[in-house]
């Protein structure tokens, strides 16, 4: 577990890095298991790096058994151990150090080092070490820069745990008096701490043969425990998918014998990329079409991708320290969104992946966690696990790729793989390497990785039909965020085109450039103002800016209605489109809010829609995202002081002015149509179908609530899948809470046991909105299924009431504030990293309307004040409160 807080926090700065002064060269771990007891043996080659320092380990929570340098045992005196550091002062210039230490894993509810997944009875033992869990396991000098090649000896009951894994490939495995059984593995490339793992307990296993496009014979592995083993089938296929794309896409081939996936239902995180042993939260791992909705296939497959691409991204070139921790999470995001958009439909992921920046990161900039993508200090790393870090830093990379196209960017990865292979790099090393590969300086983004908070894109375009010009005039301004009050231009890539009101693109001449090419541009602000000047416009055109969403900004450009509807029926682009949409939704939420039942953005908006709705000709995935209008958390943005009710009424009028636009008769039409051609098929198209059936039921529940309750109960009876299912399940309690009582009792019997289809249970409870949210939440706490212990658990129930039901956790007599601090500190003394994630709910207090905030800020305050909580929550709470 953590240290308290009543430990000195010591702040940890990017500016006062210094290289270790010691090396590991190999490391001998051996491990004798057990649930209550593990000993580890460790035998560290050392190296001295530089200086005249002493040897300086890492180690927490460890009972020290025996400690020797060149096999001297060392005696009290010899060596000091505090605050989580064992110096030893050695005069040579190399030694061989060697611990020998205890651990207890069945005590270790942090899940954090090496612990006990699921009962003492039947479940197994495994570890997480990113960030800084190796330290739990053994004393090491836990820095990612340190990078040392493994030898790994298991030894344990046969019995008890007959599967034994480790990263690396094995080299041997026997038998042991008592019963007892061994198994070693060797990894020849140097990692870094973080990397490590291993597994044991009874595991099954499902498995394929893979050879590289390089030649190497490799036995894929994906472990999982008895009553699971058979939805693993999914996860197997992505694996081999992400390793023919980054064959295929970065030429990156993989580089062990073995490859094992592990499932688990106790994790703190999505995944892990332990060389050779990637860790899941079963979560992200399994998948059937009766438990999975469509939305977790997909995630299965880009965090199997994820953690797979971290290989090369990651583990063969790492991070010199946790600062750089954007170097591998940017890129891997990235690499996996790309990945995403080859295997599926590009545009709907560029939707996604905006939608989730906008709704995840957007707010974490705007508010008192805000953080550069590379931070420059913590107090503790595993709160910067953060969407700024992955989706901000994914943005990042993207607009790097943008810049040097699709062949100058795998020119520039190339060379970063080849430069940096085997070494622990920065993000300075990954921008050099690009511009070096390409003959460009791209410094001037290094600026991104520095400056926290969203950049405000300012757009105001003038036709002069004398010139037969348009000036197009683009200033930046980034507001001040938490502790970083001046804000400096940065390099801002905007793509283009400009269409005119028929909505053709027209082609585009700039005033220095000879003749027209093309219908789109790129064109990069870097300094806080410039124009552009394009030629030969007969009229005042509709500009489309931003187009792929090519930076991270927010853009605020004075469109009229009907210039937004232009591009929304037009835009051959889908992701602009859908874009346009959005623009124009937020509009149309203006007008509702100000209670304008006939403004002109919303007559736009429904009518646009209502035309797009009637096009037998678009996909039914775009037609479902372009009706959803953006989500409650995204409006919030659109106010000064937030009222979470009337947010929610305003977005729910223009919702039902889009329904009646629509007109009852279409969406039923519809929904019976789409209906008739269900299956629990998973091809893109019958995922399409089942998105945009719930769309038109929820609108339809808005005008006729009677018909779309016996559709939901219906749909609910016959679902073939869980997508149909959930669906159905969540339309009805929100339509029809008497009658969704029934079904909601059923799908608890049915999905009895499964851990994952559970979760999906509280978390829809969690979200339905209104004064009762609070009372339906602690009544479910009262579920005998329901526990603090299970992070799934407490982020399906605590997290999602907190984070995703603004009007039920916002509530205005701040009874749901209280509630929520009871329950961080409970879950606080069991797990730390969970309760500081779910606490970063109280993140947005300080932009409430005056009520709410004064409730919330009480709460956050004597939260914040309290001496005997985690490091972990400490920071979160400290900053927030703030
Ligand atoms: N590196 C993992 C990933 O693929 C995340 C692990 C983070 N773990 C933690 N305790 N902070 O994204
Ligand atoms: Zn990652």
């Amino acid at each position: 577990m953590s240290d308290r807080s009543d430990a000195p926090t010591t702040v940890i700065r990017l500016d006062d890095y210094r290289p270790p002064a010691w090396t590991v060269e190999h490391v001998a771990l051996v491990f004798d298991l057990g649930i209550d007891r593990t000993e580890v043996d460790a035998t560290l080659q050392m190296v001295r790096a530089a200086g005249d320092e002493p040897i300086r380990l890492n180690g927490e929570g460890l009972e020290l058994l025996e400690l020797s340098v060149d096999d001297r045992r060392l005696v009290e005196g010899e060596y000091i151990l505090a605050n989580g550091l064992l110096e030893i002062a050695v005069d040579a210039e190399h030694c061989t150090l060697r611990t020998k230490v205890a651990l207890r894993p069945a005590e270790n509810t942090a899940l954090e080092g090496l612990y006990l997944s699921g009962s003492r009875e039947s479940g197994f033992l495994l570890t997480q070490c990113e960030a800084e869990g190796f330290r739990h396991i053994t004393f090491f000098p836990d820095r990612p820069d340190v990078l040392s090649r493994y030898t790994v000896t298991l030894r344990a009951d046969r019995q008890r745990f007959p599967v034994l894994l480790a990263g690396g490939n094995p080299d041997g495995s026997g038998e042991l008096p008592d019963g007892r059984h061994w198994a070693r593995f060797v990894d020849p490339h140097p990692k870094a701490s973080y990397l490590f793992a291993v597994v044991a307990g009874r595991l099954e296993r499902i498995s394929r043969d893979y050879t590289t496009a390089d030649g190497r014979a490799v036995a894929l592995h994906v472990w999982a425990e008895a009553d699971v083993i058979d939805r693993c089938d999914y996860a197997m296929d992505s694996l081999v998918r992400s390793m023919q794309w980054d064959e295929r896409t970065y030429g990156r081939n993989y580089d062990l014998d073995v490859f094992h996936v592990v499932a688990t239902h106790d994790f703190n995180m999505g995944a892990m990329e332990n060389k050779g042993l990637n860790i899941f939260n079963a979560k992200y791992l399994l998948a059937d079409p009766d438990s999975s909705t469509d939305d977790e296939y997909r995630h299965v497959e880009a965090v199997v991708a994820h953690e797979y691409f971290h290989n090369w991204s990651g583990n063969r070139v790492t991070c010199r320290d946790w600062f750089q921790l954007s170097l591998k999470e940017g890129l891997t995001v990235f690499r996996e969104q790309s990945f995403s958009a080859d295997m599926n439909s590009a545009p709907l992921k560029r939707i996604e992946d905006v939608a989730l920046l906008r709704r995840a990161q957007f707010p974490e900039d705007a508010g008192p966690l805000s953080h550069p993508v590379r931070p420059s200090q913590y107090s503790e790393i595993n709160n910067f696990y953060t969407a700024t870090v992955y989706e901000k830093g994914s943005e990042l990379v993207r607009m790097l790729a943008g810049r040097l196209g699709t062949e100058g960017f795998r020119r520039g990865m190339d060379l970063y793989f080849d430069r940096h292979d085997g070494q622990a790099a920065t993000i300075e090393d990954f921008i050099e390497a690009l511009g070096d590969a390409n003959d460009i300086d791209l410094s001037s983004y290094l600026a991104w990785y520095g400056q926290a908070g969203t950049p405000r894109l300012t757009a105001e375009g003038r036709f002069d039909p004398a010139q037969r010009q348009y000036r197009l005039t683009l200033r930046q301004r980034t507001p001040a965020t938490a502790g970083q009050p001046t804000k400096q231009a940065l390099p801002i890539p905007v793509r283009l085109s400009l269409f005119d009101r028929s909505g053709r693109a027209l082609p585009l001449r700039l005033e220095d450039e000879a003749r027209a090419e093309g219908t789109e541009r790129t064109v990069v602000l870097d300094t806080a103002e410039q124009h552009y000047v394009f030629e030969d416009i007969d009229a005042a055109p509709v500009p489309s800016l931003l187009r792929g969403f090519s930076a991270p900004v927010i853009l605020e450009c004075d469109y009229q209605p009907e210039d937004l509807a232009i591009l929304l029926r037009h835009d051959p682009d889908g992701f602009n489109r859908w874009e346009a949409g959005q623009q124009l939704a937020g509009l149309a939420y203006d007008d509702c809010r100000d209670a304008r039942a006939d403004g002109p953005a919303l007559l736009a908006w429904t009518g646009a829609l209502a035309e797009l709705f009637a096009d037998a000709s678009l996909d039914d995935a775009l037609l479902a995202e372009l009706l959803t209008p953006p989500g409650e958390i995204e409006l919030v943005e659109r106010q000064a002081e937030r009222d979470p009710d009337r947010i929610r009424a305003a977005r729910q009028a223009m919702l039902l002015a889009l329904a009646l636009r629509v007109g009852a008769a279409p969406l039923r039409v519809r929904y019976e149509a789409l209906r008739a051609s269900t299956s629990a098929a998973m091809d893109a198209t019958s995922q399409a179908r089942r998105q945009l059936k719930r769309r038109v039921l929820d609108l339809l529940a808005l005008i006729d609530a009677p018909l779309a309750t016996t559709f939901a109960l219906a749909q609910y009876e016959q679902a073939p899948g869980m997508t149909d299912r959930l669906a159905a399940l969540a339309t009805l309690a929100t339509v029809a809470p008497e009658q969704a009582i029934a079904p909601i009792a059923h799908f608890r019997r049915r999905y009895e046991g499964n851990a994952l289809a559970l979760d999906k249970w509280f978390a829809m409870q969690a979200q339905l909105p209104g004064a009762d949210a609070l009372a339906r939440v602690q009544a479910l706490e009262g579920d005998p299924s329901f526990m603090l212990k299970n992070p799934n658990r407490v982020q399906s129930l605590v997290g999602t009431f907190a984070r995703s039901n603004p009007t039920g956790f916002h509530r205005a007599d701040g009874a749901a504030y209280r509630w929520l601090a009871d329950r961080l500190v409970a879950v606080d003394g069991l797990n730390p990293q969970v309760a500081a994630r779910v606490a970063t709910a109280f993140n947005g207090w300080k932009r409430l309307e005056p009520t709410r905030r004064e409730a919330a800020h009480a709460v956050v305050a004597e939260l914040a004040a309290r001496k005997d909580l985690s490091r972990d929550l400490t920071d979160i709470l400290g900053r927030v409160a703030l």
